[in-house]
């Protein structure tokens, strides 16, 4: 009877979303409420796509589920705007926790990695950015301008700094493993609405939106990515090159028998999910082009093979970034809705999705941001059971 009792009365925090910000606002919950003395109240996770396969292998995800698609890396950006400068700050927390995580889970999914640079027509803020503006933004020490001689032609400022890289879908995978291994539950649900999730449960007192781009906010787009992974796997740094018409060209290692990721592309609003072949083509000889400065010094045989066109490419990707005019929306709703039990009651959802091109990198900024909110308004949600 008492079991019976309390199981119908579990209180729940819900998020919605299994991608990188879904799972990093979880696990971040889950600590809060071991702080916060609440051990009882369960961490629920509703989301449509779950982290389970890796590209190449059936079965494959939508490319709405950004986070399987991305490159990843990690890449300082200058904060020149304000939505650039909070992002920035968001970078430098998860800069600090990647280092923290790599020692403590060094099969996580991170690896340190040099990251390089190379700009044919850098703007102002890329020409004044020194070592020191670079670690004060970013939190990363050791940014060094190359010189002449370490840059292909045309390039007019390289500069490189040990970055990091994540094999996305391992990644995800982990993280989600933690968040089980510490009591967390999951749901797996299409949801039509993020205040559908009170009715999933007796007692939902919260719920996070980390649905990526989902439920009709108008300042939803997507930003359409293309890129391809190659058995190219001598790549030890990852190179981008920010070419003069404004496109890019990388090459991302996804170390941990990943492949090497060859791009890409940045196309708001469109909304193609086939592979355009030229675009194919374009990325591959980019890539090519950059592989001699993605290996160490002295590997030169096995990336003069990569630049004769001896690669070849194990999966194409297409993915959406979830992108948000103004940047990330981090913001408390409150509705008035029936619950389970027929009664009216204030539910209140936290916003937390938009992230675009950058959420793995500003991943655990936002992830404690939402833990901050939700650390000021939970002891008013959450009912302390009398001790009795
Ligand atoms: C080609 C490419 C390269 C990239 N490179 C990088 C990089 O180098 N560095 C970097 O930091 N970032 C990179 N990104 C961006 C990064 O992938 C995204 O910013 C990040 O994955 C967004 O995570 P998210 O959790 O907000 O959204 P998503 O990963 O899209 O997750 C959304 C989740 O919500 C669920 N969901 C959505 N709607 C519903 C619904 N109605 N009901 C139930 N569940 C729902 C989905 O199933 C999914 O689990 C790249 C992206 C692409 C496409
Ligand atoms: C919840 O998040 C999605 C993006 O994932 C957004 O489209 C939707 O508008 C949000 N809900 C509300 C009520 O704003
Ligand atoms: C990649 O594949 C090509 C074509 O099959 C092959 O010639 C090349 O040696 C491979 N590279 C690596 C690093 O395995």
């Amino acid at each position: 009877m008492k079991q019976a009792m309390s199981s119908t009365t579990t209180q729940t925090v819900a998020v919605i979303g299994a991608g990188v910000i879904g799972l990093s606002c979880a696990l971040k919950l889950q600590s809060l409420l071991s702080q916060q003395d609440h051990p009882a109240v369960e961490v629920l996770l509703v989301s449509r796509e779950w982290p389970t396969s890796i590209p190449g292998a059936p079965p494959t995800h939508t490319a709405d589920y950004a986070s399987m698609w991305a490159g990843a890396h990690v890449r300082p950006i200058p904060g020149t705007t304000p939505q650039l400068r909070r992002e920035a700050r968001w970078l430098k927390r998860t800069v600090a926790e990647f280092a923290r995580q790599l020692e403590a889970e060094p099969w996580v999914g991170i690896t340190r990695c040099q990251g390089v640079e190379f700009l044919d027509a850098p703007s102002p803020a890329y020409t004044r950015q020194t070592a020191a503006s670079f670690e004060e933004e970013s939190g990363i020490r050791g940014y060094r301008v190359l010189g002449r001689d370490e840059v292909p032609d045309g390039v007019e400022l390289g500069f490189e700094y040990p970055s990091f890289c994540l094999n996305a879908p391992l990644y995800c995978a982990n993280l989600l493993r933690r968040f089980l291994a510490r009591g967390g539950r999951t749901l797996q649900r299409d949801l039509r609405s993020e205040w559908e999730v009170f009715s999933l449960r007796p007692q939902v007192k919260f719920v996070v939106n980390a649905s990526g781009t989902g439920f009709g906010d108008t300042k939803c787009f997507p930003t359409r990515g293309q890129t391809v992974i190659t058995n190219f796997t001598q790549a030890t740094k990852t190179v981008t090159k920010h070419n003069r018409d404004g496109s890019f060209s990388f090459i991302i290692p996804r170390f941990f028998q990943g492949g090497t990721i060859m791009g890409g592309t940045k196309e708001p609003g469109n909304w193609r999910t086939d592979i355009v072949p030229a675009t194919r083509q374009r990325m591959i000889r980019g890539g090519q082009s950059l592989a001699p400065y993605a290996v160490e010094e002295g590997a030169g045989s096995a990336t003069t093979k990569a630049a004769d066109g001896e690669l070849q490419v194990i999966a194409d990707v297409v993915g959406r970034r979830p992108t948000r005019d103004g940047g990330m929306r981090i913001q408390v709703e409150e509705e008035q809705l029936t619950g389970t039990d027929g009664e009216l009651r204030t539910g209140h959802v936290l916003h937390a999705y938009g992230a675009g091109g950058r959420g793995y990198e500003i991943s655990w900024g936002i992830a404690e941001e939402v833990a901050e909110i939700a650390a000021s308004l939970l002891p008013s949600l959450l009912e302390t059971r009398s001790k009795l």
